[in-house]
């Protein structure tokens, strides 16, 4: 099998918005990006190509089976991989000797390697075991231990939240009834109980805003994507360049919020960048990706 069927084979997400994370990015020859959420690597590689072989690739991600994944692409830079969350930046930049960077790129959520593996629990679409931790070894409550333990107040206000699900109160409701008589443990059983509670509108399967919200629970996503933007202006250089990708209204308010402050970040994007019709024609999963990108101002450090 050649190196390019191979690597096909492995990887199925397709990097989102790539011209424009390259435009906003600017990779230069010898400089210092980090991409905190390497995934399968796709904007990875195409970041250390304008690396070159005297720049450096800091690949960062908290699920240690997508550092595999990404592992098989070929880079023309050196690349330090790192397992560990985005908002322990600092600590890692620390580590590897790296005082500043060049640029981050975070593409926000999942791959597609990992909604499409049934294991994860984070897909309707195939049955198995409710987990959805994006980082599979972390010792964190899975999403059938929420489902257990929460009370129906407080998974109400997740399904709200998170989800924006206008039948929150109902879908809990449903949930604490059916786990007294068996625990709801299987992607399949949870998809099963909000299709019986929530009308069908349009071609979006009801149990979407559901299982979105509970990926964004178990992961703590706002918190620490909340924490990954505070502590930016410490990791980048002066003129470093931030670009952020976001697949949810409330990370996308977050992202904008921070670049807001003026005394700290130049603008790059007025306005969200959004995938044409082509990109989304070709690629569904990127047809709610916004980027938002600014120039570090003045250094946190
Ligand atoms: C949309 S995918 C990235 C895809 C990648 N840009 C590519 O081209 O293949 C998002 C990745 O971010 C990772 N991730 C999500 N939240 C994270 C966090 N807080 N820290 C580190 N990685 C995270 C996920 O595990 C996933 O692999």
């Amino acid at each position: 099998m050649s190196a390019a069927t191979s690597q096909s084979a492995a990887a199925r997400h397709v990097p989102v918005l790539l011209q424009a994370v390259l435009e906003y990015l600017t990779p230069q020859p010898g400089q210092i990006i980090a991409d905190v959420t390497v995934g399968a690597g796709g904007h990875a590689q195409a970041i250390a190509e304008r690396l070159g072989p005297t720049g450096t690739l800091l690949a960062l991600d908290q699920d240690p089976t997508m550092l595999t994944l990404a592992q098989r692409r070929a880079y023309p830079c050196r690349v330090l991989w790192c397992q560990a969350r985005f908002d322990t930046l600092p600590a890692i930049l620390a580590k590897n000797s790296v005082i500043a960077l060049d640029g981050v790129l975070a593409d926000l959520g999942v791959s597609s390697d990992q909604l499409d593996d049934p294991r994860r629990g984070l897909s309707f679409l195939q049955d198995g075991p409710l987990d959805m931790r994006l980082d599979p070894t972390a010792a964190i409550p899975t999403a059938a231990d929420l489902l257990a333990q929460l009370n129906e107040r407080e998974l109400a206000e997740i399904l709200w939240r998170y989800g924006e699900e206008r039948f929150s109160r109902r879908i809990a409701r449903r949930i604490v009834q059916t786990r007294q008589q068996q625990p709801i443990r299987t992607t399949a059983q949870l998809a099963q109980l909000v299709r019986s509670c929530v009308p069908r509108r349009g071609r979006i399967d009801p149990a979407t805003r559901t299982f979105q919200a509970l990926r964004i629970a178990v992961n703590d996503e706002l918190g620490a994507l909340q924490r990954f933007l505070e502590c930016l202006p410490r990791c980048l250089r002066r003129g470093g360049r931030a670009v952020v990708i976001s697949f949810h209204s409330l990370e996308d308010r977050l992202v904008k919020h921070t670049f807001r402050q003026r005394d700290l970040w130049l603008v790059l994007t007025k306005k969200p960048v959004r995938p044409d019709a082509a990109e989304i024609r070709a690629n569904p999963r990127a047809r709610s990706a916004r980027l938002r990108a600014a120039e570090l101002l003045a250094s946190g450090t």
